[in-house]
């Protein structure tokens, strides 16, 4: 059943911002991979994330840092090759933006070049402006991510929720007004409390779109991996799981080895 208020054929960065305007929220889900990018542009998501997260998801480390540029282009064009109607924003790497604005213009043009993903996301606030600035007069729209900012692990030290002490709350604050300015079309908030991510989200006119940030924002993002249940690890609040699949994989996988090892597969049918 669908219950988007207006029918959109494709979704651009302007619907997102007339989506918030209008009170509709924003559905965000990640796809790293042809297949999965087919069956969520499908169902109808409106934005799809190609994350830096495929740097855990897809390839098993244990931070987002080591993901290259190469290899988040190498995701994004798969992505896109399935889109139909979701808008794709790409991750911009840890490495590839935060040294200087030229290399950030860079890295953004070779995601849109060779990709055809139709934005790019980056994490931070004020330390990243020149480069954002950069990136927006190129004609990039820019996603931003304030809260906790999975690139900046090493510097936090924890996964835990961030901004709940004033002084970050409003340095946070300040950044989202700032991201609202420099022309920024949405922004990530992730797992900051809900208090602070609903008051960012009425003091700027641009989506904020959540992760772990409560229900006052104008849109939910979740890592599809996780909602489906295909990982059994990750398990924080914030976290809703819509299927099992990491034991409905298993039962088919052990289903299989069984019909292999009992010569029941192939049958006659299955074969020519
Ligand atoms: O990389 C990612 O999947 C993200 C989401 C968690 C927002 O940045």
């Amino acid at each position: 059943m669908s219950v988007a208020k207006k029918q959109y054929k494709r979704i651009t960065t302007k619907s997102l911002v007339e989506m918030k305007a209008n009170g509709e929220k924003i559905s965000m889900l990640t796809a790293y991979d042809y297949t999965m990018a087919k069956i969520v542009d499908g169902a109808g998501i409106d934005v799809i994330l190609v994350g830096d997260s495929a740097s855990n998801v897809m390839a098993g480390h244990e931070t987002t840092l080591p993901i290259t540029l190469n290899e988040m282009i190498y995701h994004a064009s798969s992505v896109v090759r399935a889109v139909e109607r979701s808008l794709v924003v790409v991750d911009l790497p840890f490495g590839s933006y935060q040294s200087d604005p030229k290399e950030a213009l860079r890295s953004a043009i070779r995601i849109m070049k060779e990709s055809g993903g139709h934005s790019i996301k980056v994490e931070g606030g004020k330390e990243i402006k020149e480069s954002i600035k950069r990136i927006l007069n190129a004609g990039i729209p820019v996603m931003g991510h304030l809260g906790l900012t999975p690139q900046s692990i090493y510097k936090f030290g924890t996964y835990t929720v961030r901004a709940k002490e004033e002084e970050e709350a409003e340095k946070l604050l300040e950044d989202a007004l700032m991201l609202e300015r420099l022309g920024c079309f949405a922004l990530v908030l992730e797992k900051v409390p809900a208090a602070l991510a609903e008051r960012v989200a009425k003091s700027i006119t641009i989506p904020v779109i959540g992760i772990g940030a409560g229900g006052g924002v104008d849109g939910q993002v979740l890592v599809t991996h996780d909602m489906l249940g295909m990982t059994h690890e990750f398990n924080p609040r914030f976290l809703r799981r819509y299927l099992d699949l990491y034991s409905e994989m298993t039962t088919a996988f052990k289903s299989y080895i069984t019909d292999v090892k009992n010569k029941d597969f192939p049958s006659e049918k299955e074969q020519y």
